[in-house]
């Protein structure tokens, strides 16, 4: 397996593997693989006949104060994992090489991105969007697979691919979870002993909410208070940035379950958290069939 640096020699090389029928299957991340970057890269190899992970700390989607320095990084771990599960290429550029001076073209998916996440983190996603466009330029992908872990983002990649007619297809993954149930994140590993025993809550909770909803429960404000406060209870909890009940492809909130006069019953509830557990922000989701409302 080999690791490509310059973005230029990337793109030829893409060239030529499409004019030769391969399909490319892309799985952007940012490192430190886990099980979760592995189950896209293991689903990527089922689907395309050249699979390529990119590697990119990527500075423009980390606000001031954020962990853009101490974000984790182990090259030669990532190289191994990708290898093994399957990758053919890593495609691994410098900051300078994707943004050089003067750089300043960025891509906005407008409304989605200023909500959950995106109150929290302006700017965030529109740094998102712009790498993974310059991706897709510099690859050119058949498919794209994005964890729904980070559920709002790959909502918004999907909007991003569908307003400007990028011709890749957007691959929705399930989450990969630790047995406690805590959703696998490369930022775990900066949780102290008693941290991560606390950072179960969140998943905890949705699976409280879900049980709640499935006994009859269509109180959401209700419901996402009773969450909001076990958490916080919760020892090294600092901070829930949110716990929401939003329909799954609007994202438009939902304060009750209860058929109202005019309005369409949703089908698909999502259940979305982001905790501040010490230092460390973890976010979560699940996403619920209602459809027996
Ligand atoms: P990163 O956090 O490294 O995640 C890379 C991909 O792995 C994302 O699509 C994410 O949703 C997925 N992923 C992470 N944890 C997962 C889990 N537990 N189960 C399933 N999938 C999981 O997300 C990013 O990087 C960046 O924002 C990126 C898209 C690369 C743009 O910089």
């Amino acid at each position: 397996m080999e690791i490509i640096t310059d973005p230029a020699s990337m793109q030829k090389l893409s060239k030529s593997l499409l004019s030769a029928g391969e399909t490319i299957g892309l799985v952007p991340t940012m490192g430190y693989l886990h099980e979760g970057h592995i189950s896209l890269i293991k689903k990527a190899r089922k689907d395309c006949s050249m699979v390529i992970v990119s590697i990119f700390i990527n500075p423009i989607q980390f606000g001031p104060g954020e962990d853009y320095g101490t974000y984790p990084r182990d090259t030669q771990r990532d190289r191994s994992m990708a290898e093994k599960a399957g990758a053919d290429y890593i495609f691994k550029p410098s900051v300078k090489d994707m943004y050089p001076d003067k750089f300043s073209t960025f891509v906005e998916v407008v409304g989605l991105d200023s909500i959950m996440c995106g109150a929290m983190r302006p700017g965030h996603f529109r740094g998102v969007c712009t790498v993974v466009i310059k991706l897709f330029n510099i690859i050119y992908p058949d498919r794209a697979y994005f964890g729904l872990k980070d559920y709002q983002q790959y909502l918004i990649i999907k909007k991003m691919v569908k307003d400007l007619e990028l011709p890749v297809k957007v691959i929705g993954c399930p989450i990969v979870r630790e047995k406690d149930g805590l959703a696998m994140s490369s930022r775990n590993k900066h949780l102290s002993a008693s941290e991560r025993k606390s950072a179960s809550i969140l998943y905890k909770n949705l699976l409280l909410a879900k049980e709640k909803i499935n006994n009859g429960e269509n109180n959401l404000i209700k419901l996402k208070k009773i969450c909001e406060e076990n958490i916080k209870a919760s020892a090294d909890v600092l901070k829930v940035d949110y716990f929401d009940f939003r329909e799954s492809e609007t994202l438009e909130e939902i304060g009750t379950l209860k058929p109202e006069a005019g309005k369409k019953q949703i089908k698909k509830l999502l259940i979305a958290g982001a905790v501040r557990v010490g230092k460390t922000r973890l976010i979560d989701n699940l996403i619920l069939n209602i459809s027996n409302f």
